[in-house]
């Protein structure tokens, strides 16, 4: 059994979600098998996959031995997966689903995503609908959505009458998303940074450096409880044991004020801005 507790937020629904989780994109085969099967045993209690990582049968794998050997129940664990673009739809999103279901061998999810919001499709109400549906039978714990920024969210609330659980989207020092949050805030959707360690590239960042000596922790931990203390939940993957371990490991230090408006800061420095494509042109013509 891990030792090391993660701390969870409450969503608009009344679940609860770990504020740290595993990232698993681009893990796969036994390699997505093997950190699963790690990060459990470390403690880890969220896992946040998707149908386009292909590697849902690998983390299924993982998820029923570490249960079988009493490393977490069922219960215990929080598993994230999200419909790809091209299975967006009243008739497809609901035939993705069980496909995400079986190969990870449960009977249900903790929280479904729509993937991308693809304005161009016009499908994202839809398939948000379709998600609720599947909730209503007992198979989807909570429900939200990912890469939705302010005009595609506000139309979803209006459109479905539904206030998505998560919006879990690109966030980390460089990019803190102050107006998003801010519209999450205000909605009751709970925030989830994806790439939250900037994929590693925002660590050699001196203010972060200076402030991981003050507290005698790795740059990681410092841009984790960041996020932390802003209120979201993060997902970082690592693929090495020790590093895995750093990145649950955080509770043993508290940013003060100055610290974390110095790393929000860094939304003005030459690190600023996404490292990944704009959702709202993302994926251009072919989902
Ligand atoms: N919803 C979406 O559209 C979307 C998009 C992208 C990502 N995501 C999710 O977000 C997760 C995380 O994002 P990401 O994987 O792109 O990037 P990330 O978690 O920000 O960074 C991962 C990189 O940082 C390194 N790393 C991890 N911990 C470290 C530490 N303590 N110190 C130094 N380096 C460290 C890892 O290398 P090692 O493995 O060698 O440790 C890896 O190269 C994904 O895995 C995925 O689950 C979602």
């Amino acid at each position: 059994m891990g030792d090391m507790v993660t701390p969870t937020l409450t969503l608009n629904d009344g679940s609860d979600i770990p504020q740290i989780g595993l990232g698993t994109w681009k893990l796969g085969g036994e390699e997505a098998y093997r950190v699963v099967r790690t990060a459990i045993g470390l403690g880890y209690r969220h896992i946040d996959t998707a149908t386009l990582y292909g590697n849902e049968e690998e983390i299924g794998r993982a998820l029923a031995d570490a249960i079988a050997a009493g490393d977490a129940t069922r219960d215990e664990l929080f598993i994230t997966s999200k419909v790809w673009n091209s299975d967006q739809g009243a008739e497809r999103t609901p035939r993705a689903f069980q496909g995400s279901l079986r190969l990870l061998g449960l009977d249900y999810l903790d929280l479904y995503l729509v993937h991308w919001p693809c304005p161009q499709q016009g499908l994202y109400d839809e398939t948000f609908e379709a998600i609720a549906r599947l909730q209503g039978l007992g198979q989807i714990q909570s429900i939200g959505v990912a890469n939705f920024y302010p005009e595609v969210l506000e139309d979803l609330v209006r459109s479905t009458g539904i206030v998505p659980a998560v919006n879990q989207v690109e966030l980390h020092p460089g990019f803190s998303q102050p107006d998003l949050r801010e519209l999450h805030l205000r909605l009751g959707v709970t925030t989830t940074a994806w790439a939250p360690l900037g994929r590693g590239r925002v660590l050699d960042q001196p203010v972060i450096r200076a402030i991981a000596a003050e507290h005698g922790v790795g740059a990681g931990a410092v841009v984790l409880r960041w996020l932390l203390q802003l209120g979201c939940v993060a997902i970082p993957k690592s693929s090495n044991e020790q590093r895995l371990r750093a990145n649950l490991d955080i509770s043993g230090f508290v940013l003060d004020e100055q610290q974390m408006r110095s790393i929000t800061e860094l939304d003005h420095s030459e690190i600023a801005g996404r490292m990944y494509q704009d959702p709202r042109d993302f994926p251009g013509q072919n989902p």
